[in-house]
C-alpha cells in the first residue's frame, strides 16, 4: 500500500505553486521598497518560547501545538506562528543596538494542531512582517497600508481592513470585569463552550461564531468605549493616519485575537469568499512582548499572511502563470538528438528554457507534447537540416512558419 501525506499537511504542486510564487514575489518587493529585511528563523523552538510568548491559556497553546521532548527530554515545539521565534531572534543578536528601528519579514511553514477544514491545515504557510522599536501610530498605519497595497497588487477583490484596539494592561482588566457583569446576565443564552471562556478569557465569547452567542452579545459593551486616555488617543491617530495614506477601513469592536500579547491596536484582513475561516491576514501591536520575553523595552506590530487562503483568493489560475518553454527541439535521428543536446543546453545556459525530446519518440508525438507544454517555438531537426544549417521555425502561437539560420536560433527564439 502507497504512503499518503499526514491529514492537514499538504503538497503544493506545479499548476498551483506558480500563483504562491506570484504572491511571495509580490510580497518580497512591496516590504523590501518599504525598508523590511529578511529573517529567517528555525521551525523548531523551545516549548517555553510559545508558552510565555503568546499566552498559557490561549486555544493554541492550551491544545494546538505539536510538542514533544527531543532525545534528552527537553520539550521541542513545531512553531505554530512567527512572531515569538522573530522577537527571540530580536532579544538573542540585540538587533535593537543597530538601528532604533528594525523592519523584517518573514516566510515559511507553521504548525497548528486543528481540525482540518478548508482553508484551516496543520502545516500552513505564513508571510509576516514585524517592526520593532516604534511607539507612534504612524508605524500602524504604515503598516497596515502595506498590508492592503499587497492585496490590491496581487488583485485580490474583496478583502477587507477591519481594525480594533485591545487596550492595555491598565484599561483592558477593567473592561473584561464589566464585559463579565455583562455576560452574567445573558449566560443561560451562550454555547457550553463560551459558558466556560466566561472565567478564563470573557473576550473570546465576543469572537463566538455561534449564532446564538452573537445575538445574546449584540448589546456587549465594547472595548473601544472603555479605553483609558493613551489608548484612546493612540487609537485616533491610527485612524486619522489611515485617512492620510488614504487606506479604507471599518471598525470592529467585537474582534479579539487568540494571541496574548497584544495591546492597542489589532487587526484582520477579512474576505466573505473564504467562508468561515475568513480572515487571509491578521495581527497587532505587542508593545510587552519584547520585555516579556527578556528583552530590552521595545515596542513592536506586525502582522502575518495565510498563504493558503490568500492564494486561493488570486484570479489568475495557475496555468496563466504557467511558464511555458519557448523552444522545443523535435529531432529525427541519433545526430539531431545530439546537436538538440548540445542546442538546448546553450539555450538553458541563457536562460532560455528549450526542451528536447529524450527518448527518441515519433515526431508526431514529439509535436504533441510541444503543444501540451504550451511551447512558443519548435523547431524539426533532421540530418538535412544539420547539414544545411537551416531550419523551418514553427511559431506556436501565432501558428505560421519561417526559415531560418540554426545559428540564429538563440535570437529568433529570444523575444
Ligand atoms: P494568526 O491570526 O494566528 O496570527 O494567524 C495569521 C493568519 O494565518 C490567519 O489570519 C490565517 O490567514 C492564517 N492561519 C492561521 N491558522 C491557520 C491554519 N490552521 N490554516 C491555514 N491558515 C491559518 C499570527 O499568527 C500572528 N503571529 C500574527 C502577527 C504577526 N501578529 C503580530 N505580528
Amino acid at each position: 500500500m502507497g504512503i499518503n501525506a499526514i491529514r492537514g499537511f499538504n503538497d503544493i504542486l506545479p499548476g498551483e505553486v506558480e500563483k504562491w510564487q506570484f504572491f511571495e514575489e509580490a510580497a518580497r518587493n512591496l516590504f523590501e521598497s518599504f525598508g523590511f529585511s529578511e529573517v529567517r528563523v528555525p521551525i523548531l523552538e523551545k516549548t517555553e518560547l510559545f508558552v510565555r510568548g503568546i499566552g498559557e491559556a490561549t486555544d493554541i497553546v492550551e491544545k494546538e501545538m505539536f510538542t514533544f521532548p527531543d532525545r534528552h527530554g527537553e520539550m521541542m515545539t513545531l512553531r505554530p506562528e512567527g512572531t515569538a521565534p522573530v522577537v527571540r531572534a530580536f532579544i538573542e543578536h540585540s538587533m535593537h543596538a543597530a538601528d532604533q528601528v528594525t523592519k523584517l519579514y518573514y516566510t515559511g511553514p507553521m504548525f497548528r494542531y486543528e481540525r482540518p477544514q478548508k482553508g484551516r491545515y496543520r502545516q500552513f504557510y505564513q508571510i509576516g512582517a514585524e517592526i520593532f522599536g516604534v511607539e507612534n501610530p504612524i508605524a500602524d498605519a504604515e503598516v497596515l497600508s502595506m498590508l492592503t497595497e499587497l492585496f490590491r497588487r496581487t488583485g485580490i477583490k474583496g478583502a477587507e481592513l477591519q481594525i480594533n484596539s485591545l487596550g492595555c494592561k491598565e484599561c483592558r482588566p477593567l473592561y473584561k470585569e464589566l464585559l463579565l457583569d455583562f455576560l452574567k446576565t445573558i449566560a443561560d443564552k451562550l454555547c457550553p463552550d463560551c459558558q466556560r471562556r466566561l472565567n478564563h478569557n470573557p473576550l473570546r465569547v465576543l469572537d463566538c461564531k455561534n449564532d446564538g452567542c452573537s445575538d445574546a452579545t449584540k448589546d456587549a459593551p465594547s472595548i473601544i468605549d472603555n479605553l483609558c486616555e493613551r489608548c484612546n488617543s493612540h487609537f485616533k491617530e491610527v485612524k486619522a493616519n489611515l485617512d492620510t495614506l488614504g487606506t479604507v477601513y471599518s471598525i470592529n469592536h467585537r474582534m479579539v485575537r487568540g494571541l496574548d500579547y497584544y495591546q492597542k491596536t489589532t487587526f484582520e484582513i477579512v474576505c466573505t469568499a473564504l467562508g468561515s475561516q475568513n480572515a487571509v491576514a491578521a495581527g497587532g501591536r505587542y508593545d510587552g512582548l519584547v520585555k516579556d520575553l527578556g528583552g530590552p523595552e521595545t515596542p513592536g506590530l506586525g502582522f502575518a499572511i495565510g498563504l493558503e487562503r490568500a492564494v486561493s483568493l488570486i484570479e489568475l489560475t495557475g496555468k496563466s502563470l504557467l511558464k511555458r518553454p519557448a523552444l522545443f527541439i523535435a529531432t529525427v535521428g541519433e545526430q539531431a538528438r545530439k546537436w538538440a543536446l548540445k542546442a538546448k543546453y546553450e539555450l538553458n545556459l541563457k536562460g532560455i528554457w528549450a526542451e528536447i525530446d529524450y527518448e527518441g519518440k515519433s515526431i508526431k508525438s514529439q509535436m504533441r507534447r510541444a503543444d501540451k507544454l504550451g511551447a512558443r517555438f519548435a523547431v524539426v531537426i533532421g540530418d538535412s537540416e544539420i547539414s544545411s544549417g537551416s531550419a523551418i521555425l514553427k511559431n506556436m502561437v501565432e501558428h505560421s512558419d519561417k526559415e531560418i539560420n540554426l545559428s540564429s536560433l538563440t535570437e529568433k527564439v529570444s523575444i
